[in-house]
């Protein structure tokens, strides 16, 4: 496995591991069993956010030991270059409007400014939603732009860019196991979030 991603992704492209597969295994119980309590009896919807929380939101759900359903959205800033400013165009692959009976669970790979899940919780209030709330594998809390109350949160990391286990750059790393920091010399001036 080892010799496998080191022939795609050479470990010099990184600075350090963030988070092992094994730390990840671990936050993916603890959260699990959070949402195993919280959320028995009622009608569950789990809705990952894509791209970068296909795989934690898919190891989540099968950690989950109540009845749920699971459906994406997909989560597109754009309005200022490639920072999560501006608007964030949303792509449901579910009609949301069938849900709204539903508490919905909404799965993301890292909160940064927060100003994608702030504007998501708007979207789906205006969607009939009336119990909303937020899970994120990491923080970044010195980022935050925007204040979004997330209830379930794997690690708080600091301020560097990371990839693996969903999250990319520019589309690359997305496979790899675990979370790293990415060595500076890969993206210099094209930092992309
Ligand atoms: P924000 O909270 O609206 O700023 O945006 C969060 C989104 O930005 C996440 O869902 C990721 O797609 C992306 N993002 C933020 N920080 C990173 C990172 O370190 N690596 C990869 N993607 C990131
Ligand atoms: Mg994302």
């Amino acid at each position: 496995m080892a010799d496998i991603i080191n022939a795609e992704y050479p470990m010099s492209d990184f600075r350090e591991i963030i988070v092992s597969e094994e730390e990840i295994k671990g936050i993916i119980c603890r959260i699990a069993n959070e949402i195993n309590q919280n959320y028995a009896g009622k009608k569950l919807l789990v809705c990952g956010i894509l791209k970068g929380a296909f795989i934690f939101t898919s190891d989540l759900i099968r950690q989950i030991k109540i009845p749920l359903e699971v459906t994406f959205i997909q989560a597109s800033s754009y309005g200022n270059g490639s920072t999560s400013q501006g608007k964030v165009k949303v792509t449901e692959f579910s009609d949301l409007g069938n849900y709204n009976n539903f508490d919905i669970l909404v799965v993301d790979d890292i909160l940064d400014t927060g100003n994608t899940l702030c504007r998501l919780k708007d979207f789906l209030r205006e969607r009939g939603f009336k119990n909303i709330e937020f899970c994120t594998l990491l923080d970044k809390p010195e980022r935050r732009e925007s204040k979004i109350d997330v209830k379930y949160i794997g690690k708080q990391i600091a301020n560097e860019f990371v990839v693996g286990y969903g999250l990319d750059f520019n589309e690359k790393y997305r496979s790899l196991p675990f979370i790293a920091s990415l060595h500076e010399k890969m993206y210099e001036n094209t930092l992309k979030t």
